[in-house]
């Protein structure tokens, strides 16, 4: 052979053997084949499972989407390539055959709320929004407006509000609604929505569930009979998960569950700390006896697994009071996420609740001296240090 053809095939497609790698490698195939035509046929044919072209499948995000299936305790995960990715799909599949209407949360992720009011009602989807924390008035709308699917988040992103999903299912079975559920701030650690009658959860990869900071990428998981709807619309559309982040994600959620833990006990502790703070005008942590919500969380969380996410407001404090503590933070890291290893603030106005009107961030509880900290896994006395030098001076 010629070195045009050496160089295109020496070394590749070499059969595997009996050996088995002791963690998934990145397949970053674009296509795979078989020794014989008939088993891509059936592959393609959906009889047998198998890998055919990668928008389709991929062995690496299919290992990462059975990783995530068994953690949430659900059938099937399918990956994309964001959360709001997934939530997207989660939505257009829940609505295929469906009144093409939404019953939404009212506190949520900004461009969640955007993708309802922007991308999805000028589809033709209504959007409305409701409290799921005051039930009788989210029954009322879900009465009135007659959805085809209900989406919240199990805790809100940045009110922490813990979301009664128990009673939101229970109305959206009375009314024959899909109950879909951004579970990113809760993790599968914290709650299960699929075993309390959920029908699809959506968890942002990038945040607790990679958790280094490193991936973007987003995960359906639910029952198999939304398999081919959404596999259907994800080959389609083609927003998937790419081999790299999954392999990133899959290796991030090996530790996924010890670092929650040791997350969560270092949220308490910065929440009871931050509390009793005299520059903090509130805390807000769904641990706290006084929190809205303590009693949806002794329902539905496990003792001592309340999150690793804490909002708090500074006494007094504006957009520039905010900026010049952050500017002080010197181990704390104000980038725009969560979730990851080390300790993290964000401002809303500034970034995840930028967009929205602020007559409608004010609604939201969203005030310019709000600050919402994603605590990591450092040693606990360290965080609140780089907490008190910073505030000591706010
Ligand atoms: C609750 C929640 N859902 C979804 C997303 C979107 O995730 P991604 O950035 O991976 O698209 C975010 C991002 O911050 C979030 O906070």
């Amino acid at each position: 052979m010629k070195p045009d053809t050496i160089a295109v095939h020496a070394g590749d497609r070499k059969r595997t053997g009996s050996f088995v790698p002791v963690t998934t490698p990145i397949y970053s195939a674009s296509s795979f084949f078989y020794n014989e035509m008939e088993t891509l046929d059936r592959v393609f044919a959906n009889e047998i499972p198998g890998q055919n072209y990668a928008r389709y499948n991929n062995p690496t995000t299919n290992a990462l989407e059975e990783q995530v299936a068994a953690l949430e305790g659900g059938e099937w995960a399918i990956a994309a390539s964001s959360g709001m990715g997934a939530l997207h799909l989660a939505l257009l599949a829940a609505l295929a055959d469906r009144r093409k209407s939404v019953v939404s949360g009212q506190v949520m992720y900004g461009a969640t709320i955007r993708l309802l009011m922007d991308v999805l009602e000028p589809a033709g989807v209504a959007a409305h929004f409701a409290d799921p924390n005051a039930p009788a008035a989210f029954e009322a709308a879900v009465a009135e407006h007659k959805p085809g699917v209900i989406v919240v988040e199990s805790i809100t992103n940045p009110m922490l509000r813990v979301t009664p999903l128990d009673t939101v299912i229970e109305t959206a079975r009375r009314h024959g609604a899909l109950v879909v559920v951004d579970s990113t701030f809760a993790t599968p650690l914290l709650l299960q929505p699929l075993k309390l009658g959920a029908d699809l959860v959506v968890h942002s990869l990038t945040k607790y569930l990679g958790g280094h900071g490193d991936v973007l990428g987003g995960v359906i998981v639910t029952r198999e009979e939304f398999r081919p709807a959404l596999q259907s619309i994800s080959r389609t559309v083609g927003g998937v998960l790419g081999p790299f982040e999954a392999y990133l994600a899959m290796r991030g959620i090996k530790t996924f569950p010890l670092r929650m833990a040791r997350q969560c006990a270092n949220a308490c502790r910065v929440a009871s700390w931050l509390a009793q703070h005299p520059r903090i005008e509130r805390t807000i942590f769904p641990g706290d006896p006084s929190h809205p919500d303590a009693a949806v969380a002794r329902r539905l969380l496990p003792q001592g697994l309340y999150g690793a996410m804490v909002s708090f407001e500074v006494k007094g404090a504006g957009k520039e009071e905010i900026f010049e503590l952050v500017n002080r933070f010197r181990m704390i890291v104000p980038a725009t996420s969560l979730g990851d290893v080390h300790t993290m603030v964000l401002y809303p106005p500034m970034s995840s609740h930028r967009d929205l009107a602020p007559k409608h961030r004010q609604r939201l509880g969203i005030s310019d001296s709000f600050l919402r900290l994603s605590v990591g896994i450092e040693a606990p006395e360290d965080i609140i240090d780089d907490l008190d030098q910073a505030l000591g001076r706010a």
